[in-house]
């Protein structure tokens, strides 16, 4: 994962001035029940009062005047790289608000009416700040409850990717697909662009007829005649979960309410690695509650998608890289489906509560996994994750190992790392083990459906958890398994706590007795490495000693051939390896890899480790400047900085 790095202090100053507004925690249209009041705040003294902090990520002030709903109609023009159309966007107006601000981020704004008669008014678009992009805000008639926006994306808009027909499977048509999260769905609609607001929304969009369109809504199985589609999410969602691709799509079911789309050579491939997607969707309903969503689908993309996964509502977007041939990677699909409670429905209200999202979605993920293929297979997952999560802590500022964060200023993206991941889920985990899986499924059950399409911060779930499990009443005079301090100092504190619930694998073990005889020097024919699973290989070879002579990856290599292994993750692990022990017969393969796929949980450390030596530095540079223009906006920006990129 990407490291949170230091912005520039300048910058940071620079955008650390307030954005006023207050997004908070702010019930979506849906919510009934009463929201928690800074009274129920108040009578947890001990533990901070809930954020009614502005997000500093968004220009929306969504107390004033907030969507509720979006339709859009949007013509996708392949030759000029262009969206063009227009955003209706449904108000929920406080009495005297007269304007509504929306996100924006390389828009044209070509036109802005209000009201049912789409009567013009005047709009201003405010300076452009680094990766906040500019305020779009307009004025509001009298009575005004809907503002049309006409507009038109840029080429470069972040979150667009407009592939060519080569950089496809088929190689004939080109292709588009975008990725919102966090903070780049202002590039390409103009919305509130932050995770306190949700809305419903409703869309047409025109393509070149023969390619199909598929949104984060309700989906075709099939092309239209005429390339014209309409969409529907009758759930509200927020912006970061709005998704768009286009391509010579086709689909396949995998179950009732399950499918995969891909493109044509790959979709048979796709089919069979994700079979097990429909038992995945039973095993959470049966631990959760009800699926909210309707249909659960996958679009397999091209490889130059910049994530893993992407838990778009009703359409998950994966990476190409979890087709393994052996199913080894789907806890990828886990990961995603499980956002269907914690994220999708249950949202954190900014980025800084990230961990809301991810830490407890990978806890749900080992849940799945734990549940289709058993306790060692979820031990082996949770253990990998720890070595991740200490590697993690080692390289961050302490400040930047908490899990609820401060990212004013900062882009959000650079939360995105193993604190929020495998911190957040540890911490769960370590809640689980004290009160036991009795009283504490129950609970994570109520959060889902008392939370149900809210957007919560980390102060709302540290009251629910007093007030629920952990609290004296709620303990039912146990002890309460852990205390407020320990609650704090697991989300406010640095490091790994004292007392965290740590994994242990008997699987893995067997590898490390093996690895030790290997660097022992038992010849690399002789280990018993034809039983292993992926995870058990990644494992032997992420923890291949620092001074092992190249003489012996060339035994591995040609025992195992680890440099043509067809299994993204051990692949990775030995590309690692091979750059930090100089093993330069491995360096075709590294290219081949760094120019074939965008993925950048690969191509972050790669470029990392080839950039800590002159000669390093220099191979990664050449390999960079064929490989950019075939890489997604999100892992350029990354790579440039890693290599010192200019244009
Ligand atoms: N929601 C994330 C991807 C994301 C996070 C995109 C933040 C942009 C900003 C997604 O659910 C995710 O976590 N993907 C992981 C896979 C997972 C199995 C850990 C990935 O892409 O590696
Ligand atoms: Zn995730």
């Amino acid at each position: 994962m990407p490291r949170i790095r230091p912005v520039h202090a300048l910058l940071a100053a620079a955008l650390a001035a307030p954005l006023a507004g207050c997004a908070g925690r702010v019930p979506g249209p849906a919510t009934t029940q009463p929201s928690a009041t800074a009274a129920t705040v108040a009578s947890t003294p001990s533990l901070p009062a809930a954020a009614a902090a502005p997000d500093p990520h968004s220009y929306a002030r969504p107390a004033e005047a907030r969507v509720t709903h979006l339709d859009l109609d949007l013509a996708v023009d392949f030759a000029a790289r262009r969206l063009t159309g227009r955003a209706s966007l449904r108000l929920e107006r406080a009495p005297g608000a007269r304007r509504v601000v929306l996100d924006t981020r390389d828009l044209d704004v070509r036109r802005v009416g209000a009201g049912a008669e789409d009567r013009e008014t005047t709009f201003r678009l405010g300076e452009p700040r680094p990766f906040l992009g500019q305020e779009l805000v307009i004025d509001l008639p009298d009575g005004a409850d809907v503002v049309h926006v006409d507009y038109a994306t840029r080429p470069e808009a972040a979150a667009l990717q407009w592939l060519e027909p080569r950089q496809t499977a088929g190689g004939e048509h080109p292709f588009l697909f975008t990725q919102s999260q966090a903070i780049l769905a202002r590039t390409w609609i103009p919305l509130q662009d932050t995770p306190a607001v949700r809305m419903t929304y409703e869309a047409t969009v025109r393509v070149p007829p023969g390619l199909m369109a598929v949104m984060s809504a309700d989906n075709p199985q099939a092309p239209s005649a005429d390339g014209v589609y309409r969409f529907r999410m009758p759930q509200a969602i927020p912006s970061y979960l709005m998704a768009l691709a286009v391509g010579d799509l086709a689909f396949r079911p995998l179950g009732e309410t399950t499918g995969v789309y891909a493109e044509e050579p790959v979709i048979e491939r796709a089919a069979w690695e994700l079979a097990d997607t429909q038992k995945m969707v039973a095993a959470a309903e049966a631990r959760w509650g009800p699926y909210r969503w309707g249909r659960y689908d996958l679009l397999v993309l091209p490889p130059s998608f910049p994530f893993g996964g992407m838990e778009n509502p009703r359409l998950t977007f994966a990476t190409p890289t979890i087709l393994a041939g052996d199913r080894s990677l789907v806890a990828l699909v886990a990961h995603e489906l499980a956002h269907s409670w914690s994220g999708n429905l249950v949202t954190n209200a900014t980025w800084n509560d990230f961990w809301l999202n991810e830490g407890f979605t990978v806890y749900l993920e080992g849940r799945i996994m734990e549940d289709l293929y058993g306790r060692p297979y979820a031990e082996m997952l949770e253990v990998l994750a720890l070595h991740d999560l200490r590697d993690e802590i080692a390289g961050l500022p302490p400040a930047d190992t908490h899990l609820k964060l401060d990212l004013a200023g900062r882009d959000p993206d650079e939360g995105m790392n193993a604190i929020a991941y495998d911190k957040g889920a540890l911490f769960l985990r370590t809640l689980e083990r004290r009160v036991g899986r009795e009283r504490w499924d129950p609970f994570l059950r109520s959060w889902f459906e008392e939370n149900a399409f809210r957007s919560v911060t980390s102060e709302d779930f540290a009251r629910f958890l007093e007030e629920r499990l952990l609290g004296a009443g709620a303990a039912d005079g146990r002890e309460p398994g852990m205390s407020e301090d320990e609650v704090r100092a697991w989300i406010y504190g640095p490091g790994l706590p004292a007392g965290a619930a740590l994994a242990e694998s008997e699987l893995l073990r067997g590898v490390e007795a093996d690895l030790a005889r290997f660097a022992a020097g038992t010849p690399a024919a002789e280990l018993p490495a034809s039983g292993w699973s992926s995870h058990q290989w990644v494992h032997f070879v992420r923890n291949l000693p620092a001074d092992l002579p190249e003489e012996r990856l060339a035994e591995l290599d040609a025992a195992f051939g680890l440099s043509k292994s067809g299994n993204s993750e051990i692949l990775f692990a030995w590309l690692m390896q091979a750059v930090a022990h100089d093993y330069a017969a491995a360096y075709p393969a590294l290219e081949h890899f760094l120019t074939s796929m965008g993925r950048r949980k690969f191509l972050k450390p790669l470029y990392e480790e080839l950039a800590k030596s002159p000669e390093g530095l220099e191979l990664g540079r050449r390999i960079y400047a064929k490989a950019r223009p075939t890489y997604h906006s999100v892992s350029v920006q990354t790579v440039d900085a890693i290599l010192g990129w200019k244009e």
